[in-house]
């Protein structure tokens, strides 16, 4: 999809016609998809990877949709922790400047994550460097160099799968189960004190538990000084998700009063339970899923609305292809054109009235 004017505009007549009432509600349509950006009142993120900057009509995808992008991987320590524990910043550099270069602004994940704990930390000789010491260097040498991002995840994923209790992990084992959640925060504000720090997880639409583990977690770290400014709410959410889901979920987060980041939302067909009679019938749930998640993050207080991400932009970008190649949870086809998830998107975003795709299923 190319941004052109007469898109933008026909969005915009679109929404003031079906203004007034209830019965003028549209069903999504793909005659003319604007770019998300445009017509969000809130910046648009996508994930994006190194390798994409390389292909044109990815490039083409980003720009017209989206404010800002989010490495997918290559900021995180998988990428620049080495095993000597010298660090690698070529990549992220090249996403950086990619965001600086399209005026896009940069969103980090993940400075403290459970699932990555490289040699070059799991094999620290302490001898010679404490591992607080290196833990400490870590996250100011990556928030440092990038600062002037918009936000980073801070600690990711950290109430265990269950929802009892929280995650252990490495840096749990040698900092503290709590205290390396405080620390990373404190280090993360001295080394970037505009940056928005996060606490991100996932499964909170599914999991009343988790998220109550959740909410409780960033009351402890707020009340221990951890100075956490936003809510990561993942969203990795299936076409069968119950309606109201997002909604709830995400009021429940706003009551801390803090920026909300909607940080990486997709919609699988395959992780979904309900079997769908055809694959017409799926992209309509789909579609819905994505409608609704974009209405109850434009529901939020205006100050609270961090950013709307989602976790690629393409169906063969997305990370689920490695869990199954048939899924297709994003809301560009693989050749980059709109499908009825982008068309739910665009309306909801600008907040004109959404008449379900699959009110008729
Ligand atoms: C995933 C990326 O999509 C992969 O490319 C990477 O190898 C591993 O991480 N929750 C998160 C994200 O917080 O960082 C994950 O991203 C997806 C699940």
């Amino acid at each position: 999809m190319i941004p052109n004017r007469r898109a933008v505009i026909g969005g915009a007549l679109a929404l003031a016609a079906c203004d007034r009432t209830a019965d003028a509600r549209v069903a999504p349509s793909l005659d003319s998809v604007p770019g998300f950006k445009h017509v969000a009142p809130f910046p648009v993120g996508t994930c994006m990877q190194v390798a994409q900057i390389g292909d044109p009509d990815w490039v083409r995808l980003a720009v017209a949709n989206c404010s800002q992008v989010t490495p997918e991987w290559e900021m995180k320590m998988e990428y620049i922790v080495q095993d000597d524990g010298s660090f690698l910043f070529d990549r992220p550099d090249k996403i950086a400047a990619f965001a600086r270069g399209n005026g896009m602004g940069l969103y980090g994940t993940t400075l403290v994550w459970y699932a990555q704990k490289p040699d070059g930390f799991a094999k620290l000789d302490e001898s010679r460097v404490p591992f607080g010491k290196a833990y400490d260097n870590y996250i100011a040498a990556v928030v440092g160099r990038y600062k002037g991002a918009v936000g980073w995840d801070v600690v990711n994923e950290a109430v265990a799968e269950d929802g009892n209790g929280w995650r252990e992990s490495l840096w749990a084992t040698k900092l503290g189960e709590f205290d390396h959640m405080v620390r990373a925060f404190k280090v993360a504000k001295e080394a970037d004190p505009d940056a928005v720090l996060f606490l991100n997880d996932y499964n909170l639409e599914y999991m009343p538990r988790k998220l109550d583990t959740f909410q409780k977690l960033v009351d402890r770290l707020l009340k221990a000084g951890a100075p956490i400014s936003g809510i990561g709410c993942q969203s990795h959410l299936a076409a069968d998700l119950k309606s109201g889901s997002t909604d709830k979920t995400l009021k429940a987060l706003a009551r801390f009063g803090l920026p909300i980041h909607l940080s990486e939302l997709e919609v699988s067909i395959v992780r979904s339970e309900r079997k769908f009679k055809s694959a017409d019938d799926a992209a309509k749930a789909q579609a819905d899923v994505y409608a609704e998640a974009a209405q109850a993050f434009r529901a939020l207080p205006t100050e609270q609305q961090f950013a709307f991400t989602i976790w690629g932009l393409r169906d063969r970008d997305s990370w689920l292809k490695n869990e199954n190649a048939t899924d297709t949870p994003l809301p560009f086809d693989d050749q980059g054109q709109p499908k009825l998830a982008a068309a739910a998107l665009a309306t909801t975003l600008s907040g004109g009235l959404y008449q379900k795709a699959s009110a008729a299923l």
